[in-house]
């Protein structure tokens, strides 16, 4: 019988992602929320077990507000991850924060409407988990370490991420009113993602880069998706290095135990029937 590989490190992104894993095996896997967006790919990467999953799945055929984000989360979690990076395309609400930063929010604001938003409705206890710091205190600080490097510039240190529900993008006046709000870049992957993450106490790290000004920042100007796409293609190798170092810089699993932040705490006394 051959036996399931593992990792505990996960990334779910853009199928640009793919080759950054050596050995990549790629697994099934099922869920009592049906199937995640792609086969799972394992592989090794500087010695670490690491799971990628491409967000959108093959084609890119999931739009933001059908990506199955339950069975995504559920899956790499099944797999042996607790440790998830997530990197996604956003918008800039900022003019200082142009096109290819890196911005690693420590905050998230969900107007996102109509998803599947989380695990505690068929399964198990009910469980209402602290969310009010969604990102991982030790991802965030793995990623910024390793950013000191790159050649693009070191990525921000926190910041809020708007979550829309897409698939289109915002109006002048809705931009205008994220910026008037102070937040700071706007997305339309990032919930419930972080949310489910943190029902299944998993460490989640979103990881931003900025592809275009939003509608409200230049009056004149407004986004297009082939815009987000180019400079995400223009950039992605330059994440995929960060990416790299970040995986090497995060804590050991046996370290991972003993760690002192909250994520995995969640559900401290319940018992999720994941295990
Ligand atoms: N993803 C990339 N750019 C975006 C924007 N301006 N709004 C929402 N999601 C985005």
């Amino acid at each position: 019988m051959t036996q399931t590989p593992r990792a505990d490190i996960g990334v779910i992104g853009g199928s640009g992602f793919y080759s950054f894993l050596d050995g990549v095996e790629r697994v099934r896997v099922d869920t009592p929320f049906g199937e995640p967006s792609d086969e799972v790919a394992l592989g090794e990467l500087d010695g670490r077990r690491v799971a990628f999953l491409a967000r959108h799945g093959q084609g890119h055929r999931f739009p933001p507000h059908r990506v199955p984000y339950r069975a995504n989360l559920w899956a790499l979690r099944s797999l042996g991850v607790r440790q998830v990076l997530a990197p996604c395309a956003v918008g800039s609400l900022r003019p200082e924060l142009g096109p290819g930063t890196v911005v690693v929010p420590d905050q998230v604001v969900d107007r996102t409407w109509g998803r599947e938003h989380t695990v505690y409705d068929q399964i198990g206890p009910v469980a209402h988990v602290a969310f009010a710091d969604p990102y991982c205190p030790r991802g965030r600080a793995a990623v910024l370490a390793a950013s000191q490097d790159r050649a693009a510039g070191a990525a921000t240190d926190g910041g809020t991420l708007v979550v829309i529900n897409g698939p289109r993008f915002s109006t002048r006046a809705e931009s205008q009113w994220h910026q008037a709000a102070s937040w700071d870049v706007v997305g339309m992957t990032g919930m419930p993602e972080a949310s489910i993450a943190r029902e299944l106490a998993m460490c989640l790290t979103s990881v931003c880069l900025v592809t275009d000004h939003d509608a409200g920042v230049e009056a004149g100007e407004h986004v297009t998706h082939d815009e987000v796409l180019r400079v995400f293609a223009d950039n992605i190798e330059g994440l995929k290095t960060l990416l790299r170092s970040t995986i090497a810089a995060l804590p050991e699993p046996e370290a991972d135990d003993t760690a002192t932040c909250s994520c995995r705490r969640v559900l401290d006394g319940l018992q999720l029937p994941i295990e």
